[in-house]
């Protein structure tokens, strides 16, 4: 305590000095500049920069255009400032239209590019769970656990899949080479991969183009264009719940179908047409909205709140997860999140409508929670009698608890969360129970013969 007291103190000294001089400098130019910026944007595009536009334009018409409806094309920043890279990049190529010159450009543009002029946005965006751990659950060897789900549990190597012993871990070279398709087709496109490259400096094994945690070959994370698509990268797109939506659906995280059917999504839906979108950051309020949309409690100013890139910041509860646990860690802060959000509903609620949502998401996790440990319970009594089969999949027991956390847990404690009724219920706690109730029945049988069933009857596609 005391020497962080200490370097807290040093810390502040060297800061003041800092400011001094830079107060100085700047009154020698300006009388008051207090809480000012100043940065200079240059219009216009030098003679390399327009090659690279008057080119395109004719070659791909596509990608020119939608650049032209963009705010950063009006502020002069082209296709020069994005994809060009040094020659010693390990992304470095030459399109048809630059061999012979020296220039060098990759298709490759990950956050760092972006980080050159949008420093704010890409720290608080690596921070969050959309950078290094959302491309974890497909690149990173520390979640071997994890690959063997993708790969094994999954299905996303199943037919091909030499190497992969179903009790143990991966073999330690790494995958035996299979066919991709669904890991490239799937979980790639949403989660990120680690870009592999050929010799000649293109991405191979359909590594790119991927998901919002991409990695890239220089070591940088992150695909900013999931939620502000190339190449008009509008910031009223990202703030519409379709810029969430291609991910943020489906039987195991339906947030567009929970938002949907909320109030706020009927508002949304109904109204939306009249709403303004392109206010600036920090000046996108109610006025300009009268519901939320995911953009507004995850990421946006309201009130208080000023805008961030890190979707973990307004979280209390981890949601996904078997367990539910108050986030900590590399998973955010539960805690200050928990306040952070109640800011947010305090705009347009009153305090009592607030704490009863909350009050119902706490209720919720605590019910969760209960079946999740009676499950558990379940699975350690079989596990010690020897009665549970080694291949998850074709056990009937555990693929239930499969879908007692994965599918219908998820549905309830999400739907709950965001006020979906039905998601709550129908697709989440009602199917908990039901789910449940099957697991007892496999249990009760299993403990009673000592014997595992034959047939495992569990309907794969059952919980849905
Ligand atoms: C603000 C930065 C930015 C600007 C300006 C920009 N791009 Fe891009 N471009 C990107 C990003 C980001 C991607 C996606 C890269 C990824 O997924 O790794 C991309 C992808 C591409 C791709 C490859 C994907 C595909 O669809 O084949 C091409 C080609 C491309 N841009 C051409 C252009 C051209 C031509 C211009 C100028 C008219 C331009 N870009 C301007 C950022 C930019
Ligand atoms: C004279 C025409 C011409 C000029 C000038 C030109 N390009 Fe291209 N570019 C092309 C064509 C044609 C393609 C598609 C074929 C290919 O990939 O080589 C292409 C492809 C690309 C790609 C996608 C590469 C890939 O692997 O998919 C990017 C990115 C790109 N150009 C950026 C640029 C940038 C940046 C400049 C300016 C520094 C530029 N181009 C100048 C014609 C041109
Ligand atoms: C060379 C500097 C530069 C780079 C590199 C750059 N930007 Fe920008 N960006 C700007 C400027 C300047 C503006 C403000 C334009 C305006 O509002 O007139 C801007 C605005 C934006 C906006 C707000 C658009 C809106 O609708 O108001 C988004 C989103 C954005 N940039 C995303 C990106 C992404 C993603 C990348 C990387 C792929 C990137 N930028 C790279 C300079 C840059
Ligand atoms: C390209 C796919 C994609 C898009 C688009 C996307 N997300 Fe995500 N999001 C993910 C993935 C994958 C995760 C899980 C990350 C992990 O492994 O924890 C995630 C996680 C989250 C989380 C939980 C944070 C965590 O990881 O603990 C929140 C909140 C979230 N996203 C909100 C949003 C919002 C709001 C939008 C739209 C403005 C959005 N996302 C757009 C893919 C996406
Ligand atoms: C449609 C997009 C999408 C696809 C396809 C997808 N995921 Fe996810 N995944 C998400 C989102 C969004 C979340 C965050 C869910 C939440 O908050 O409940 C997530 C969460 C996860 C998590 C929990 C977060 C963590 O970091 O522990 C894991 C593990 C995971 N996905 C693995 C996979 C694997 C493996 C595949 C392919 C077999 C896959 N996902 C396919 C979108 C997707
Ligand atoms: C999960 C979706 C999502 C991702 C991923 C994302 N953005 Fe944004 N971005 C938004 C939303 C939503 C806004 C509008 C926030 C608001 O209402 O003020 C925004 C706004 C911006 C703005 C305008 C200024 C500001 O801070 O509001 C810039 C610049 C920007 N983003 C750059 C980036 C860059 C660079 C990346 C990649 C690191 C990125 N974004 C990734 C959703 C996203
Ligand atoms: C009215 C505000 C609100 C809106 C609108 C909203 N959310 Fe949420 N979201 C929440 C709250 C509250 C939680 C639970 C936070 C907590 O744990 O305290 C949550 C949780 C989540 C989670 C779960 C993270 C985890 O732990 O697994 C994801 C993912 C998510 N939201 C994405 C979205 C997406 C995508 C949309 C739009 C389709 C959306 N949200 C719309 C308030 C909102
Ligand atoms: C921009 C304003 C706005 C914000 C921010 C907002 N809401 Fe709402 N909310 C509304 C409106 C408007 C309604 C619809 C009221 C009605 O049914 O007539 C609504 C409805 C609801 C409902 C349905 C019950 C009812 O009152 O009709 C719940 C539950 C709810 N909101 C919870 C929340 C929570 C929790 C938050 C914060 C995480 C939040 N809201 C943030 C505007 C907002």
């Amino acid at each position: 305590m005391r020497l962080a007291m200490t370097r807290f103190v040093v810390a502040s000294l060297a800061l003041s000095v800092l400011c001094f001089s830079g107060m100085a400098a700047a009154q020698a130019n300006y009388p008051d500049l207090a809480g000012k910026k100043t940065f200079e944007i240059k219009r216009g595009f030098n003679k390399d920069a327009l090659t690279c536009i008057e080119c395109h334009a004719k070659k791909m018409p596509g990608v020119v255009e939608s650049w032209k409806q963009s705010t950063m094309s009006h502020a002069g920043v082209s296709c020069y400032d994005c994809h060009t890279v040094e020659k010693s990049s390990p992304m470095a190529t030459q399109c048809k239209g630059l061999e012979g010159t020296d220039i060098y450009i990759s298709p490759m543009v990950s956050s760092k590019t972006c980080s050159r002029c949008h420093p704010q946005e890409v720290k608080q965006f690596l921070k969050s769970g959309h950078a290094k751990i959302a491309s974890s659950v497909d690149a990173d060897p520390k979640r071997a656990a994890l690959l063997k789900l993708a790969y094994q549990f999954e299905g996303a190597a199943f037919m091909d899949n030499i190497n992969v012993d179903v009790k143990g871990a991966l073999t330690p070279k790494g995958m035996p080479p299979y066919n991709r398709a669904s890991r490239a087709s799937g979980c790639q496109m949403c989660h990120g991969t680690q870009v592999e490259m050929g010799p000649d400096h293109k991405p191979v094994k359909e590594t790119w183009p991927g998901g919002v945690g991409e990695r890239y070959p220089d070591g940088s994370i992150g695909n900013c264009t999931v939620c502000h698509t190339r190449h008009n990268f509008s910031i009223a797109e990202a703030r519409k719940p379709e810029a969430c939506a291609s991910c943020h659906l489906g039987p195991d995280h339906p947030d567009i179908e929970i938002y949907n059917e909320s109030k706020h999504g009927q508002m949304y839906l109904a109204h939306g047409s009249e709403w303004k979108f392109d206010s600036p950051p920090d000046a996108w309020e109610p006025g300009d909205y009268t519901a939320p949309t995911c953009a507004t409690c995850h990421m946006s100013g309201i009130g208080e709140l000023t805008t961030t890139h890190n979707v973990n910041e307004r979280l209390k509860w981890d949601l996904m997860h078997k367990k539910s646990v108050i986030r900590t860690g590399v998973r955010g802060d539960g805690e200050k999140g928990d306040k952070l959000m109640q800011k947010v509903c305090i705009n347009c609620h009153g305090a009592t409508q607030t704490q009863v949502q909350r009050k119902v998401l706490d209720n919720s996790v605590a019910l969760y929670n209960k079946y999740w440990a009676g499950a558990v319970k379940m699975k350690a009594d079989l596990k010690a009698k020897g009665l549970l089969k080694k291949d998850k999949w074709s056990d009937g027991f555990q693929e239930l608890m499969y879908y007692l956390w994965h599918h219908t847990g998820r549905r309830a404690r999400q739907g709950s969360a965001m006020n979906g009724p039905d998601y709550a219920h129908w697709h989440g706690f009602f199917q908990m129970f039901q789910v449940y109730k099957d697991m007892q029945a496999i249990y009760n049988y299993r403990i009673k013969n000592n014997k595992i069933e034959e047939l495992s009857h569990v309907m794969s596609s059952g919980p849905l």
